[in-house]
């Protein structure tokens, strides 16, 4: 599956298991530095991209001040409308979060508008990375930052990698799946900084960031990436039956690894941190 199919795949089943299982497992850590990281640089216009299910959004309508603005936005309706389902607190005075449909190749925002970009872990679904990062270009004012966010490889990721170990075991013939090839696809640090140069952007910065995965069970753990991610299109054409081996070998590799009780693992990825 390539970037751009994967990308089209967070819709149908997807949203809602991803808000269920993926963003407690592995995203609200991540999402909580990122707002962290945010706020502290003051902006007054905010724009996220490939916002989801607003993991990011939540925290940030919460963490910035009133006077400021925020625009959460994704390829994919069906994952701002669990965000937007979900609401998003704005402190009292504040104007509501806007949500907005829109890709990142072609942002509706105008040029020199915002002061902060923000986007986790939506850049390995780019098609054309350089041609996402001019656009933030575009819409920052002189100055401004974008602070963005991809996985690490899924050596560094132990649930993404018990689940294509499982991946393998069941289908020895397939191709590459979608987690291995695009969602942990994209993690050489110099292709991150080379790409955001050609886009006309000035990294200051790219730290691998190890934060910690949590689960209940080995088997909530198991569940996640192939129901909540496009690994579910991968796998709805094979059946159920095929997914729940899937998913048990899964859990069996994290009891092995990590203990019969709730799991804690190491999760890795890389956070950018660059300027207009
Ligand atoms: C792994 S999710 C991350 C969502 C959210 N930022 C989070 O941290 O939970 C990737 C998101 O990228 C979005 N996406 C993929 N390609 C996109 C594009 N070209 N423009 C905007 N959003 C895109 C998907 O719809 C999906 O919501």
């Amino acid at each position: 599956m390539t970037e751009d199919a994967a990308a089209r795949q967070f819709r149908g089943g997807v949203p809602d298991d991803y808000e269920r299982r993926m963003v407690p497992l592995m995203f609200q850590p991540y999402a909580d530095d990122m707002v962290a990281r945010a706020v502290a640089r003051h902006p007054a216009a905010v724009l996220e991209l490939a916002a989801g299910t607003g993991v990011v959004t939540r925290g940030l309508a919460a963490a910035l001040p009133p006077e400021s603005t925020l625009a959460a936005t994704d390829l994919n309706p069906g994952m701002l409308a669990v965000a937007e389902a979900r609401g998003a607190a704005r402190p009292a005075r504040s104007s509501d979060v806007v949500w907005r449909t829109a890709d990142a190749l072609d942002l509706p925002f105008d040029e020199g508008s915002v002061d902060l970009v923000v986007c986790q872990f939506g850049v390995m679904f780019f098609p054309d990375r350089p041609a996402a990062h001019a656009q933030v270009r575009r819409v920052l004012r002189p100055g401004g930052t974008y602070l963005f966010s991809a996985w690490d490889s899924i050596a560094a990721n132990a649930i993404a990698l018990a689940v294509d170990e499982a991946y393998r075991r069941v289908l020895p013939d397939a191709p590459p799946n979608v987690i291995t090839r695009v969602a942990h696809g994209y993690h050489d640090p110099d292709a991150i900084r080379r790409d955001a140069e050609a886009g006309g952007l000035v990294v200051d910065a790219v730290e691998g960031v190890e934060l910690i995965g949590a689960a209940d069970s080995a088997e909530a753990a198991a569940a996640a990436i192939p129901r909540g991610t496009p690994m579910r299109a991968e796998l709805e054409p094979l059946g159920d039956e095929t997914r729940d081996r899937i998913e048990a070998i899964t859990a069996d590799l994290l009891r092995q690894r990590f203990g019969t009780g709730p799991i804690r693992t190491p999760i890795r990825a890389f956070v950018v941190t660059a300027h207009r």
